[in-house]
């Protein structure tokens, strides 16, 4: 039955009991028109039980409806970045399933082009593949802080800094519920590690929570009107965070407002009576670990047990009644009760958009110059490395897409140059199971990963044949570009989970993997021309092969057209503007996570570093790092001149000229920082307050501006409770990274 004949049905249904209740038609419009009074016209017509099956799973990706009152189930699925493959109800993999889709680049590369308007465009092609697989509820974006380059879900998120992961999460929300699918931000809150996920507890000061992990939630929250949020497996300060008293009834749903849904990590719920009091909405996921093979849907915490704690009158039923409304609510604003058209599937359109954030997001770090490669004469270019042959959609954990294609960095650089060079290929080294790199210390988790399952789904040794013959090619070469990195897990195992950049596990180092390292070695002695390009979703330690190299590429996992975007930069198409999104320092024990606080801890975890991660760490501390917060090269120059500063009432004006002072036109990101001179409380010395991404042609200038709110210049003042504005000097500093500010005024506030 189609949504349409539901509500004819529901309203047929209604007429013939004869009552004067409002009839529920489909809504036209989002939000505006959705109405209280039907709301509370079918809440009083549910029975308790009725009201329960909607708070819980029906399958492995729905919540319950009902049937009797024409109310559908919801129908969810991950994200964060392309619809995630078929999994029917039960929870494995439905064969033959149509459910081939657009491979995003992942999280962290979308964050990487510091371009707002991408983020829209990245949503619109989520939502729009998600309402023709009939999904209510996409489960991304993912909006954790990274605090540690150790975590192994980085690829999926965005950034260290909350300013930039708030920013580039609104236009993702908003992208994805035009199309009438609710977005569902993940994973509230402080959940920064896969180490002993389900039970950690995350120790975290109100400070760094204000400042650092709640700022992009409360943004999709007050900017964006998210519909849905994830409430994670952790505990943070004592208490489980999908129900938790402050964060999620004081903070999430009193003081910002949320009219949404809290909706479990699967398996997160893990008490009834604090998920009825303290704002879980729908539980989801627990038959992974209570009945895995055998789901008991009724055995739910918000099932069963809900129902006998509210007959017995230890919680009254108005805290499901809250819950409910909640539910109807997000049913009416999105495709689960109201008409947006179809969607659409693996068009050309989302193709470009793949391909577009892949070519903004890729960064360049270091070129010697000798990109772009640029050759009259027909010269010989060694592709070496496992990575360049790898296709990395299907891995990862939750996150995997069934990738309707995926192209290679081999076969983008065959396709875009394989004309004007001579390309020739070598392995030069393939994955293998190292138990040193394996992280021993995690709980089992749903997938219930064990260290001999991995052994045995990769059981391949380093290869010194391959080597060889890498090094035998690169000899003879003009060009070598290596392209290796991380890999998100091994051929064979389930969830492609053990290494590297993977759900439910953490890296143990950054330590090249694979022989990696001596390989580079191997190549750079042989030939000078070594170009190093790295996959995934950290850096890896560089001191002892970046110096020799002549040029660095990160290109995180760039979704399906990645192998394009890599081979148009590398050959001088597209002229490289992503900007790095964390700091890359050499190794994870220069971070604050490490040094100062700690990474992953036991039962529980210290944020001692409080509110300094990332570059709010290295600034303050004057510490160099390899590359910096916000850097990436371009083949062109940018200068910045002329920066004034005007007052409109409260908000603070910043205008600047920006110029392309080199031969090639392309994209430049400026960056505005700001500094308390002399802060109440230890503040880092700068805070990345707005940035623009702005296409230059040669020679041109462009004025840009910026409006700073008061709340820019604000901390959260841990005494009073409160943000507060200082009567203090301010800097305001702006360039091209973190550590390139070549702008700078003071003003009063
Ligand atoms: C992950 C979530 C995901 C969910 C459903 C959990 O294990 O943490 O991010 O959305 O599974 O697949």
């Amino acid at each position: 039955m189609n949504k349409l004949s539901v509500f004819f049905v529901l309203l047929l249904c209604i007429t013939i009991i004869g009552c004067n209740r409002t009839s529920i038609e489909p809504q036209k419009k989002i939000s505006k028109e959705i109405s209280s009074e039907k709301i509370e016209d079918l809440l009083q017509q549910m029975t308790l039980k009725e009201k329960l099956t909607l708070i819980h799973a029906s399958s492995s990706f729905t919540s319950g409806g009902i049937p009797r009152l024409n109310i559908p189930e919801i129908s969810m699925s991950d994200g964060p970045h392309g619809v995630r493959y078929e999994h029917g109800r039960a929870w494995s993999r439905l064969e033959n399933a149509d459910d081939k889709a657009t491979y995003l680049p992942t999280g962290i590369t979308l964050a990487s082009t510091w371009n707002k308007s991408l983020g829209l465009q990245y949503g619109r092609v989520l939502g729009s593949e998600a309402k023709e697989r009939n999904k209510n509820i996409i489960l991304g974006p993912g909006i954790n802080i990274i605090r540690s380059p150790l975590n192994g879900r980085n690829f999926e998120y965005l950034s260290e800094d909350p300013y930039l992961t708030a920013q580039m999460a609104i236009g993702y929300v908003n992208g994805v519920q035009e199309n009438g699918v609710a977005a569902c931000a993940k994973h509230f809150v402080a959940n920064n590690q896969e180490t002993n996920r389900s039970n950690v507890d995350a120790l975290v000061s109100k400070r760094a929570l204000h400042e650092i992990y709640l700022p992009a939630f409360k943004t999709v929250v007050q900017d964006a009107n998210v519909w849905s949020i994830m409430g994670s497996y952790n505990k943070v300060n004592g208490q489980f965070a999908t129900h938790h008293e402050y964060l999620v009834n004081s903070i999430l749903k009193n003081d910002w407002g949320f009219d949404g849904v809290l909706i479990s990590d699967w398996a997160s719920v893990k008490d009834t009576k604090e998920a009825l009091l303290y704002g879980t909405d729908i539980e989801m996921g627990t038959e992974l670990v209570k009945s895995f093979n055998n789901p008991d849907y009724d055995g739910f915490y918000l099932a069963d047990p809900a129902e006998k704690m509210i007959e017995s009158g230890e919680v009254p039923e108005s805290v499901v009644d809250d819950k409910v409304r909640r539910i109807l609510k997000l049913m009416m604003r999105s495709t689960v009760l109201t008409d947006y058209g179809k969607g659409e599937r693996n068009t050309e359109e989302h193709q470009k958009t793949a391909l577009q954030v892949a070519q903004e997001g890729i960064i360049l770090l270091k070129n010697e110059q000798i990109l772009p490669i640029k050759s009259a004469e027909k010269k010989t270019i060694a592709v070496i490395g496992h990575n360049a042959i790898r296709k990395f959609a299907s891995r990862g954990g939750s996150s995997q897409v069934n990738a309707l294609y995926e192209v290679s960095a081999l076969e983008g650089i065959q396709k875009i140059a394989g004309d004007k060079y001579e390309i020739v290929f070598s392995e030069g080294y393939e994955p293998y199971f190292d138990e040193n790199n394996f992280r021993k210390d995690n709980v089992q988790t749903a997938a219930q990963t064990k260290v001999n399952d991995v052994k045995v789904a990769a059981s391949k040794k380093s290869n010194q044949k391959l080597v060889k013959d890498a090094v035998a090619i690169a000899k003879k070469a003009d060009y070598v570009i290596f392209v290796g990195g991380w890999i998100h897990g091994f051929e064979g195992y389930p969830w492609g989970e053990g290494t590297f950049d993977s759900e439910a596990r953490d890296k143990v180092n950054l330590k090249l993997t694979f022989g990696q390292e001596e390989l580079i070695q191997e190549l750079t002695k042989v030939n000078k021309n070594v170009i190093s390009v790295l996959y995934g979703g950290s850096q890896v330690e560089m001191n002892n092969w970046l110096p020799k190299v002549k040029a660095y590429i990160h290109a995180w996992y760039p979704g399906m057209e990645g192998g394009t975007a890599l081979a148009q930069i590398l050959f001088g198409e597209v002229n490289p503007s992503g900007k790095l999104p964390v700091t890359f320092a050499n190794s994870h024990n220069d971070y604050p996570s490490h040094k100062i606080g700690e990474f992953p801890g036991n039962a529980s975890v210290d944020y001692k570093e409080d509110i300094f991660v990332g570059y709010r760490y290295f600034a303050t501390e004057n510490i160099n790092v390899p590359f910096s917060f916000g850097f990436g090269l371009s083949y062109t120059n940018f200068t910045f001149s002329n920066l004034k500063t005007s007052k409109d009432k409260t908000d603070i004006i910043v205008t600047c000229d920006i110029t392309n002072s080199g031969k090639m036109a392309g994209y430049e990101v400026l960056q505005l920082y700001i500094n308390q001179k002399n802060p109440s409380v230890k503040r880092p010395k700068i805070e990345l307050k707005d940035f623009e991404k702005t296409w230059l042609e040669p020679n041109q200038t462009k004025t840009i501006s910026f409006t700073l709110k008061e709340d820019a210049f604000k901390l959260f003042n841990e005494d009073l409770n409160k943000w507060t504005l200082e009567n203090d000097d301010y800097t305001i500093l702006i360039g091209n990274s973190s550590t390139f500010t070549p702008l700078k005024t003071t003003i009063k506030l």
